[in-house]
């Protein structure tokens, strides 16, 4: 019979069991499901709510099922629904008649409430690392090549030469924005929700801050209703989960970009590259592939659950069970895409050989050119017309700016000395950015240590 058979007289169909229950899906919350109904049942036993060893009986029970489910030992029913009454099913038939106390007090509302803040908080410290890592792998690499220089885009157009270690810590800081909101959405998920019971509170006089205080909450839900209703912290994991992805979507466009032929500015290990089954040349950047791909299936759970709340009335209704697998999913997701890229990152390699010569036709000094013929005098728009047509007679020429003889760059401005052929090169070009934030080394320099002292790494 089920835990809550008492006013039924019919089994219950097949497939609506199948539709409500939510143990296939849930069964990775059971530590925690065990560790809040440990919690509340040393707070029954203590408050003299149950018996003193009715307690110690249900909380011996569930340390045993605990260290079961560790070992693989415990099978669930889909009978059963869920993982609490799953839990409670096994804890009575291992200690008896006992096992039914450990719900005074208390309801599934809450109980899942607590279950999935606990979940939650877990993942928020998983995420937190993962994040650190890969701004780790970002930082090594910037450091390991500190003196290459690639070209700086717009519109996927060269614009001005940039240090890579410039372009990996936009990424770094990125990152160090993701990991201060989950900071945040950590404080959001330090809130007690159990005891709120079905949704009024309950007639025993339960001691909520003896169960936060066991379970590391530091504030309790003051608001029954709210404490039964609220997925905000799920809305804002899912949020964190999506701009995370869109970050390393970024990311992962630029790999797949630098690792085409067409660029040749890295090339992936054979260990995170993937063959083709027809073209035996190919070498595939998948990793960077599929967790752009899989940015969707990310932004699809936050859109998802925010329609499972709109409109819900107070306080729980069957609906919120929907919070689970996409919130599971996402950070399933994200999880991996982290440590996944941080391996990249790690094990790329650097193709110095190309990048040596990437400059060779190139006009992403021009800027540099035409902030010269300011500082001799010529108003910019001015400068700026100079240094189109110069770039234009170079192109037809087959050339680049520094490949214009001195004659044919006064031809056009008289202003031109030798010394415009100290702007030209990339190196040059890239020294002079010493604005901070720039890209000079000496502003990178500064840029990277302040970045590695705010994400706390060395
Ligand atoms: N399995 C339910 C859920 O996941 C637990 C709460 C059920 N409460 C109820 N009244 N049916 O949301």
């Amino acid at each position: 019979m089920k835990l809550w058979g008492g006013r039924f007289s019919e089994d219950t169909n097949q497939l609506v069991l199948q539709y409500t229950s939510s143990i296939t899906f849930e069964q990775r919350l059971l530590p925690y499901d065990i560790r809040g109904s440990i919690a509340h049942a040393r707070m029954l036993g203590e408050t003299g709510i149950i018996d003193a060893e009715d307690s110690r009986k249900i909380i011996d029970g569930l340390e045993g099922i605990l260290r079961d489910y560790e070992q693989g030992l415990i099978e669930f029913n889909l009978d059963d629904e869920d993982i609490h009454m799953n839990v409670e099913r096994i804890l009575t038939e291992r200690i008896g008649e006992v096992a039914g106390k450990l719900h005074t007090g208390r309801s599934r509302n809450d109980q899942i409430a607590l279950d999935m803040h606990l979940w939650a908080r877990d993942a928020v410290d998983a995420l937190r690392k993962g994040v650190k890592s890969l701004q780790q792998s970002l930082i090594s690499v910037a450091e390991e090549h500190f003196d290459v220089v690639i070209p700086g885009f717009t519109h996927l157009q060269r614009a001005q030469p940039v240090l890579l270690a410039h372009h990996l810590l936009a990424y770094v800081w990125m990152l160090l924005r993701d990991e201060k909101r989950l900071v945040a959405l950590r404080d959001e998920i330090d809130r007690l929700p159990l005891g709120a019971a079905a949704l009024a509170g309950t007639t025993f006089a339960i001691d909520r801050e003896m169960v936060a205080e066991e379970l590391g909450f530091s504030q309790l839900y003051e608001n029954s209703l709210d404490a039964v209703s609220d997925r905000d912290y799920l809305l804002g994991l899912l949020f964190n989960c999506s701009t995370i992805m869109m970050h390393l979507s970024r990311l992962c466009e630029e790999l797949v970009l630098w690792s085409s032929e067409e660029f040749s500015w890295i090339e992936l290990s054979d260990a995170y590259a993937t063959g083709s089954s027809i073209m035996p040349q190919k070498k595939n950047p998948d990793v960077p592939e599929l967790v752009r791909g899989k940015s969707g299936r990310v932004y699809g759970h936050l859109m998802g659950l925010l329609t499972v709340l709109k409109g819900l009335p107070l306080a729980y209704n069957k609906d919120l069970q929907e919070d689970r697998e996409g919130s599971f999913d996402a950070v399933d997701t994200v999880l991996p895409a982290l440590e996944l890229l941080a391996g990249t990152l790690s094990t790329m390699r650097v193709r110095k050989d190309k990048l040596a010569h990437v400059f060779d036709r190139d006009f992403s000094n021009a800027t540099d050119l035409a902030d010269y013929l300011v500082r001799k005098g010529l108003p910019f728009r001015e400068a700026h017309a100079v240094v189109g047509q110069l770039v234009s007679d170079a192109i037809a020429l087959e050339t680049n700016l520094a490949g214009l003889s001195l004659e044919a760059m006064q031809e056009r401005c008289s202003l031109i000395g030798r010394d415009v052929y100290d702007v030209l090169p990339a190196k040059a070009v890239i020294r002079a950015r010493i604005s901070r934030g720039g890209t000079a080394p000496a502003a990178v320099q500064m840029q990277l240590a302040l970045a590695k002292e705010q994400c706390g790494l060395s």
